[in-house]
């Protein structure tokens, strides 16, 4: 039998450039905030979930709001856990914004919250944030903690930022980048634990890029690459100009990662 929990953990740690969270840097919080089609697609897909009035949402990994703000709206109360200062700062910003009150947040990466500290909330949301070397012990206490249902949304086959390392990595490192995990090992894995999810590619789902200015899209390129000095600009400039496209002045990154949603009623309900 795999062990995807290890699968997991190797691809995790094999692919990570650093073990500090990308989102701790306030340019990089700033510009996923900065992001419009991000905070569209956020609230078609709080839509979606169709969360009655009454319910409690626990939105692990929250950012800015993306899932959290519009949810607020129309559930009885939210618990953001969330690791970035940057990110708390912009999440209470939109929350003052708009005299939204009924958000508690909590500072703190999701392996470190104690299981005991927390109510059960009827929906538990893990949105692109699932950045944890211990993919197993995350899925279980969010299983544990979840009366009506568990929600991940993850990233099928190579992702955009992949792609991109793909091309570049091995100038910059010497040797080739490695993947993160993807759903399929969580698949695998709540499978294995009998939690049977169901699985939807998200079509049409896509976070392309508009950079009005050069050095932003630079800045993209640098952080994607983890470099955050000028050494490799020259590398990131020919690639720029061979791959992006220009408008007006502007640049279109195009994205190509494909967007899963993965989820299943938690254990406890069957
Ligand atoms: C790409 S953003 C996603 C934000 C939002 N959930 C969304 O759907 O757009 C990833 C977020 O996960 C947070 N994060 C990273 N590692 C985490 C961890 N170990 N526990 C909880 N959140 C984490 C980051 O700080 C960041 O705010």
């Amino acid at each position: 039998m795999v062990d995807w929990n290890q699968t997991w953990k190797d691809a995790f740690l094999a692919s990570r450039l650093t073990s500090d969270n990308y989102y701790d840097n306030e340019e990089q919080a700033k510009s996923y905030d900065a992001a419009e089609s991000i905070w569209a697609d956020g609230k078609k897909r709080a839509a979606d979930l169709d969360p009655g009035p009454s319910w409690s949402v626990l939105d692990i990994g929250s950012g800015p709001g993306i899932l959290t703000v519009p949810l607020a709206r129309t559930v009885r109360e939210v618990t953001a856990i969330e690791p970035s200062r940057p990110m708390i700062s912009c999440l209470k910003r939109h929350l003052d914004e708009e005299s939204i009150s009924n958000v508690g947040i909590i500072n703190s990466r999701w392996e470190d919250v104690s299981a005991k500290e927390l109510e059960p909330h009827d929906l538990v949301i893990g949105s692109y944030s699932l950045s944890f070397e211990d993919i197993k012990d995350a899925l279980l206490k969010m299983d544990r903690l979840a009366k009506k249902r568990v929600v991940l949304y993850w990233f099928a086959g190579t992702t955009n930022w992949e792609l991109i390392r793909e091309d570049l990595f091995s100038q910059v490192y010497g040797r080739k980048p490695v993947h993160y995990p993807k759903c399929n090992v969580i698949y695998n894995l709540l499978y294995d634990l009998g939690l049977y999810p169901d699985a939807e590619v998200l079509h049409g789902t896509s976070f392309s890029r508009e950079y009005a200015r050069y050095d932003q899209a630079l800045s993209y390129l640098r952080s994607t690459l983890g470099v955050f000095d000028t050494t490799h600009d020259e590398l990131l400039h020919n690639y720029i100009e061979s791959h992006w496209r220009r408008d007006d002045g502007r640049l279109f990154m195009e994205d190509k990662t494909t967007y899963v949603k993965l989820s299943w009623r938690p254990k406890g309900t069957r």
